[in-house]
């Protein structure tokens, strides 16, 4: 993480890898988010999910096993727990140690016959799934659009490490949110309530704490921009002052008005996401999507 920090802030547009977003209190601040007015995105996903669920079911097919990267607290997994027929298995990947085993319990409680295999790692290298079944169908999950916090080469990287893994006749439920209006997306990034501000900050916060940085948390501002040319939303810090700080015996400057881009948060043109699946190795079998077009869950097989 030290040295991840510091060379984010190296360059001359200074940068922080947004799964650092998420330690505990930021895992919190995303759950708050997911229930915001002006945050579209889970509500729409949810409800695309619920509706396509018979349908999922039916080309999914009886007996598979279910593969989630990034699960988090598996909250939309239940709706295809629910939905699947016959499921060998589940297979949670989180970075989160903590989270996977408060997970577990509490979905074993409501599918007790459910196997349930929670794998540590980070999903953009597939760690080895455990031991299941090698007869039965793997169906990867990939929801919440988070696709889009990462780059072209990032997304070839996973899609390909997916379908290795996922097998011939693996499938791919993948969550992506769609290109809008800024008018939409800008409040959805900058709520009222400021809470995707303190989600942010957050991230000053952790690396104070955990690396015995001295940023001062007030002398940063949150600013959500949409980059129209690469067609994503950025979180940034805006630094407020001419002032340093000092990370692991390092000094860095900053000028007033001088951001740290902490995320993006790509928009896809369904059309455009083609080719990108094609070099990842896969193709779209079935589109769902709301009646605003505001989100839309694919389900891929190998292409
Ligand atoms: C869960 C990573 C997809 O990019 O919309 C929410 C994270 N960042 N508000 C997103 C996020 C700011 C979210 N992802």
């Amino acid at each position: 993480m030290l040295d991840d920090v510091l060379e984010g802030l190296s360059g001359r547009q200074k940068t922080l890898p947004s799964r650092l977003l998420y330690d505990a209190r930021g895992s919190d601040l995303f759950e708050d988010i997911t229930a915001l007015p002006e945050y579209y995105p889970t509500r729409t996903e949810t409800a695309i999910l619920n509706a396509a669920a018979p349908d999922l079911s039916r080309r999914i097919g009886e007996g598979a096993v279910l593969v989630e990267y990034g699960a988090g607290a598996s909250v939309k997994t239940r709706i295809l727990l629910d939905a699947l027929e016959g499921l060998a298995g589940y297979v949670p990947i989180d970075v989160s140690d903590d989270m996977l085993a408060k997970t577990k319990p509490l979905l074993q409680q409501d599918y007790p016959e459910l196997p349930i295999h929670p794998v540590v790692g980070n999903f953009l290298v597939p760690p080895p799934l455990p031991d299941i079944d090698p007869r039965a169908r793997r169906v990867g999950f990939f929801p919440g659009s988070t696709i889009g916090n990462l780059d072209d080469a990032d997304i070839e990287t996973f899609l390909n490490g997916a379908a290795e893994e996922l097998g011939p006749d693996g499938l791919l439920v993948l969550g992506v949110d769609l290109k809008k209006s800024p008018d939409i997306l800008i409040p959805a990034y900058d709520d009222a309530q400021g809470v995707t501000a303190d989600f942010n900050r957050n991230l000053l916060v952790r690396i104070n704490r955990e690396l015995g940085a001295d940023f001062n948390l007030d002398a940063f501002r949150h600013e959500a921009r949409w980059n129209e040319a690469e067609s994503r939303m950025e979180m940034h810090l805006v630094s407020l002052a001419d002032q340093s700080v000092t990370i692991g015996g390092r000094r860095f400057d900053f000028a007033a008005g001088e951001t740290i881009h902490t995320e993006n948060s790509r928009k896809f043109d369904l059309d455009e996401l083609d080719a990108v699946l094609a070099a990842g190795a896969w193709s779209r079998e079935a589109t769902y999507t709301d009646p605003g077009q505001l989100f839309s869950v694919l389900l891929l097989g190998r292409a």
